[in-house]
């Protein structure tokens, strides 16, 4: 695979792919731009180089429908304070007549910024037709979405067949080295942090982490699968009824690994997610029938402590509770924490564990917080990812 450094790109007509999906507000205004400061190293290495540089995102999930609330336009705006000189252009669309003038009337160090790029259902379709005409005037292939790379889109895969020259931007390359220090020999203790709502996104790189860790732990709404699997009653937590089966098969793989799974001791119990109120916390099975798990509580959060300060290695995705209701936060705030003070390699992937890092002031002290959520949970169950093999 080939990085900036290895390409000519002057004067040349470079597709650069990024991931600028970012949380948008009720007057679209941007939340949280960390996605766009991200790139801005590959962005501006192309421009200084003397690119005529198209770039191209996608925002939400518009499927394949023009939406002017996924437009990115906010984006455009924020490039333009953030690259104050360049010249930055918003296209009206993703493809077509307009955009190749705009394509071919690009000049050295401009920038021209497509449309969403979903608002073609051929871009998730990965359409080679769609794929061919994004490609259309370009020369050269750069994939800095990293976040994206787990999508077998047009604009990810598709295109990369159409552009013999092709590389990977600064963001992805730097993702990929802290990701595969977790899934290539990792040092050891290798503690992976799993929380979160579902067993259903997490099954593969469960399935992989039973082979590479030395303990998991489990937290979020999906400890309750786990534990109704064992046979506990939890009340009113959310389970998977129909992955039942597979939770069971999990906790047997790591048993037969010599993998310590480890579940939540106790539990933050409330009426209803949104509650706002702790009813008790709960210790002993079966849990009360009215009322639901909402956070972990704090037996669990000292006994994962305890792992997390002789790990030499960590992974982790997901809160371990309905973080986003204060007062369900604490023991994911209180994981952050100790993540943070292990001293060990750390990575966190997906937009709540971060949000739950920058809440408890900790994120100078995480190793690696990654840009991808879904991204980071493939690559650590397959080692690689379209977009990434794409590039090959
Ligand atoms: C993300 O936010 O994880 C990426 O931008 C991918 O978005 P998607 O899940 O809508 O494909």
């Amino acid at each position: 695979m080939k990085f900036l450094e290895d390409i000519d790109v002057k004067g040349k007509v470079v597709f650069l792919r990024v991931d600028f999906n970012v949380p948008l507000d009720e007057n679209l205004k941007i939340r949280d731009e960390t996605r766009i400061q991200a790139s801005l190293p590959t962005i501006k290495y192309l421009l200084e180089r003397g690119a005529r540089l198209v770039v191209a995102s996608h925002l939400g999930r518009p499927k394949g429908q023009f939406n002017p609330k996924m437009s990115l336009k906010p984006v455009a705006e924020r490039l333009r304070e953030l690259l104050p000189g360049t010249n930055i252009i918003m296209a009206p669309d993703v493809i077509g007549p307009e955009v190749d003038r705009l394509k071919a009337s690009l000049k050295e160090g401009e920038l021209l910024l497509l449309e969403n790029v979903r608002f073609y259902k051929e871009e998730t379709d990965n359409d080679p037709e769609f794929s061919k005409k994004l490609a259309q005037d370009c020369q050269v292939f750069v994939n800095d979405a990293f976040g994206s790379c787990h999508r077998a889109h047009a604009s990810v895969v598709g295109i990369a067949s159409y552009l013999p020259e092709k590389a990977a931007g600064f963001l992805l390359k730097k993702e990929v080295e802290h990701l595969s220090r977790v899934t290539h020999n990792p040092e050891k203790p290798y503690v992976a942090i799993l929380g979160g709502a579902k067993i259903e996104d997490k099954i593969p790189v469960l399935e992989s982490l039973i082979n590479k860790a030395d303990v998991l732990l489990i937290g979020g709404a999906m400890a309750y699968t786990f534990l109704q699997a064992q046979g506990k009653g939890v009340g009113k937590s959310i389970v998977e009824e129909d992955k039942l089966q597979i939770a069971a098969d999990i906790m047997k793989k790591a048993e037969n690994s010599g993998v310590k799974l480890i579940l939540p001791l106790d539990h933050v119990m409330a009426t209803a997610p949104d509650s706002q109120e702790i009813a008790l916390v709960a210790d002993s099975y079966p849990l009360p029938d009215n009322l639901m798990g909402v956070d972990i509580g704090p037996k669990t959060i000292a006994e994962y402590e305890k792992y997390i300060k002789s790990a030499k290695t960590i992974f982790w995705n997901g809160p371990l509770g309905i973080f986003e209701v204060k007062p369900f936060s604490r023991g994911t705030v209180e994981i952050a924490r100790a993540v943070a003070e292990s001293g060990a390699f750390s990575v966190v992937g997906g937009g709540d564990s971060i949000a739950a890092i920058q809440q408890a002031g900790v994120a100078d002290r995480i190793s690696h917080i990654s840009t991808g959520g879904g991204a980071s949970l493939e690559y650590i169950a397959y080692g690689t990812l379209p977009g990434i093999e794409a590039l090959k």
